[in-house]
C-alpha cells in the first residue's frame, strides 16, 4: 500500500484529497494544526487515515511530525504540500504586516521546510511524488493579491526548480495551480470571518470544488511512472481574464 502525506488536511482541498486517496488505497496521513478536525476525519476514513497534528510554520512541531512518520516506518510515496492561505484583500500600502509573515512563513517557509524535510528519504528510495498546490494568483497580478500571489509564485518557480535538481532521479513533482474554488474556509480566512464578503464572491458563480482539485490530485499521482505532469492551471468556466488596467490623467 502507497503512503501519502497531505498538509492542511483538516478543511477544503486537503480533506477532500484525503478522502479520494482512501478511495485510490492509499494510506493517507494527514497534517494541520486542528487536532479535533483531523480527529473528526479519522472518525470518517478508518484505520488507513493517520491523523497527524502539525504545525508547517513551527520547526518543532515539523520535527516531532516527521519523527513520528520515521518511528512507524512509513515511505512517504506522495507528498502533498497544501496547507496554505490568503490573509487579507487590502493594496499593499495598506496592508498588515503581519499578515504578509503568516502568509510567508506559511506558504513559502512552510512548504520549503516540509519538503527538505521528506525529500531526502524519496531521493534515497529513487522514487517519489511531490504534488504542491500553487494558484493562479502565482501567474496572474490582481489588486490585492500582493504578497499571496508572490508566494504562489514561488510555489511555481520552487516546483520548476526542483525538478532541475531531482534530474537522474524517478522523484517527480507537479504544480497543481487553481483558481477560484468554492466549499472550502479560504475565503473566509483571507476575508478575516465576513461571511456576507465570502457570499458575495460566490455569488452565481459555479467555482470548482474540492473534489475537482481532489481528482486532479489522483489523476496525477496515477500516471505512469516516466510521465511527469510539471503543472495543472485548472479553474472555472466562470472565471477568466480581463483587461490590463490603465489609469487616466496620471
Ligand atoms: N480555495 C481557493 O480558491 C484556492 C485557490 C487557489 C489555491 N488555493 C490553495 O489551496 C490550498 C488549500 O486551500 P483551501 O482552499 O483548501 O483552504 P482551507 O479550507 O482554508 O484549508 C487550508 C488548510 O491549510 C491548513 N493550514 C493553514 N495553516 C497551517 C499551518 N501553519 N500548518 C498546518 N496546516 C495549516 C488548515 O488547517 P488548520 O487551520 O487546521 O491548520 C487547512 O486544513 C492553499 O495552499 C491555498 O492557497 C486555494
Amino acid at each position: 500500500m502507497k503512503t501519502a502525506f497531505v498538509t492542511g488536511a483538516s478543511a477544503g482541498f486537503g480533506k477532500a484529497i484525503c478522502r479520494a486517496l482512501i478511495a485510490d488505497n492509499y494510506r493517507v496521513i494527514g497534517g494541520a494544526r486542528r487536532a479535533d478536525k483531523l480527529a473528526e476525519l479519522k472518525r470518517e476514513l478508518g484505520e488507513h487515515f493517520i491523523a497527524l497534528p502539525l504545525d508547517v510554520t513551527d520547526a518543532a512541531s515539523l520535527d516531532a511530525a516527521c519523527e513520528s512518520i520515521r518511528d512507524a516506518s512509513l515511505h512517504i510515496d506522495l507528498l502533498v504540500n497544501n496547507a496554505g492561505l490568503a490573509l487579507g484583500i487590502d493594496r499593499a500600502q495598506s496592508a498588515d504586516a503581519k499578515n504578509w509573515e503568516r502568509m510567508i512563513a506559511t506558504n513559502v517557509t512552510g512548504l520549503a521546510m516540509v519538503t527538505h524535510k521528506l525529500l531526502p528519504a524519496m531521493v534515497e528510495a529513487n522514487n517519489g511524488l511531490i504534488i504542491n498546490i500553487g494558484s493562479i494568483a502565482g501567474t496572474y497580478p490582481y489588486p490585492g493579491g500582493n504578497v499571496y500571489g508572490a508566494s504562489k509564485a514561488f510555489v511555481k518557480q520552487f516546483s520548476l526548480n526542483l525538478r532541475a535538481d531531482l534530474a537522474g532521479t524517478k522523484v517527480r513533482v507537479s504544480n497543481i495551480e487553481p483558481g477560484l474554488c468554492s466549499g472550502t474556509e479560504f475565503s473566509l480566512v483571507r476575508l478575516a470571518g465576513d461571511q456576507d464578503a465570502v457570499n458575495a464572491l460566490y455569488r452565481d458563480v459555479e467555482a470548482i470544488r474540492p473534489e475537482d482539485l481532489a481528482n486532479t490530485v489522483v489523476w496525477i499521482a496515477g500516471q505512469p511512472p516516466h510521465v511527469n505532469i510539471n503543472s495543472v492551471e485548472i479553474m472555472p468556466v466562470a472565471q477568466s481574464y480581463a483587461a490590463l488596467n490603465i489609469a487616466r490623467n496620471l
